[in-house]
């Protein structure tokens, strides 16, 4: 059996920058509230004829010329989203398409909300260490604003759009050291969209197609959980707190981050926090801060890179690369 390893990474962000003040002018709310509570100053907002599979495909694009690659390269591509373009054929399919990748190779979507990027990280993993793929892009992609309630303030100040990417291949050495994915439908209804589409359309109204979620009670189970999964992965890897380089947490509160890098014994200095200018981008926050540390030097070869996310399902996971 091979292993595999993360040889490029990519990003790309929607132009247009939502501020903290502009909300000021949208819902009753203070940039002294949102970055006292969320640490977000600021998230970008895709333009109205952009989608999540233009943002997913600059992000490949970007992550593939790293790697030194081009898409007829990629036999396996998994997209991990919950704002899809369409309702078929998945956007990964549409991605395929566009970027050119061989006819025939593998392309599905994953949906695991906020944890979707890991939960791509992870099967991708596995396609190439069963050997099913050699190559595969794993993408996380989100237009999330399209399912955001303007009206609520309780949501709205959270969450931005963007995507990031990585380009995984089979090594002898391993890259990707474990992953771990939990899933309990239990909480649902703590975040959630009430609305899907084979509840049919005469269900849709202006707020059930959106995002709901009670913050406080979500805020909670992710500290106690993401606590929960650094023992595991650490466990799992015979390592101690202390032993790993960077954490790269999904990028949902800093309040949230902050917590799980002291339960890891990990300062500050060694976390990415890109939540203050992305705001939470849902499945596409670990891909989009992996690829800015990579790009600015902080996260070099060899080193312990450990991610983690949480979020609705409730779903959580990590994984543990040696980068
Ligand atoms: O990524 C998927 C997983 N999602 C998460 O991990 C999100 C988890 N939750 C959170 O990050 C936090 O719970 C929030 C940032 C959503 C909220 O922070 P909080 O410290 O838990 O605040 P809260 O919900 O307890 O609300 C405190 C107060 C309330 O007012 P009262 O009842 O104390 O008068 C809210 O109505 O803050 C009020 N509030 C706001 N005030 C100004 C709620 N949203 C806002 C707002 N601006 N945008």
């Amino acid at each position: 059996m091979s292993y595999s390893r993360i040889i490029g990474t990519g990003s790309y962000l929607p132009e247009r920058v939502m501020t903290n003040q502009e909300l000021e002018r949208i819902v009753d709310t203070s940039d002294d509230w949102i970055q006292a509570r969320t640490g977000i100053r600021e998230r970008h907002i895709v333009a109205d004829d952009e989608n999540c599979g233009d943002l997913a495909r600059k992000a490949a694009l970007q992550a593939l010329d790293a790697a030194g690659l081009t898409p007829e390269d990629i036999d396996l591509l998994v997209l991990a989203t919950c704002t899809p373009d369409r309702v078929f054929p998945s956007t990964a399919c549409l991605i395929q398409r566009e970027l050119g990748m061989p006819a025939g190779s593998i392309a599905f979507d994953v949906s695991a909300a906020c944890s979707g990027f890991i939960y791509a990280l992870d099967v991708a993993n596995r396609f190439i260490r069963t050997d099913g793929a050699r190559r595969a892009l794993v993408i996380g992609a989100e237009a999330f604003s399209r399912i955001l309630n303007w009206e609520d303030r309780g949501t709205c100040v959270l969450f931005g759009d963007g995507a990031g990417a990585v380009v995984l291949e089979a090594s002898d050495s391993p890259g990707v050291l474990s992953t771990h994915l939990h899933a309990d439908g239990r909480q649902e209804e703590l975040l959630y969209v009430p609305w899907g589409v084979g509840q049919g359309y005469d269900h849709l109204d202006s707020v059930s197609g959106k995002v709901s979620m009670r913050g406080n009670e979500v805020f909670k189970v992710a500290v106690r959980t993401l606590g929960r999964i650094v023992d595991e992965t650490l466990g799992a890897n015979g390592l101690e707190r202390g032993d790993v380089d960077w954490l790269v947490p999904h990028q949902a509160n800093i309040r949230i981050i902050a917590a799980t890098a002291k339960a890891l014994s990990l300062p500050m200095e060694n976390v990415v926090v890109t939540v203050g200018e992305h705001g939470n981008t849902s499945a596409a926050s670990i891909p989009l801060a992996l690829d800015v540390a990579v790009r600015d030097g902080r996260i070099q070869r060899d080193q312990i890179v450990l991610m983690e996310a949480f979020g609705a399902g409730f779903t959580w996971g990590s994984a543990l690369v040696r980068f």
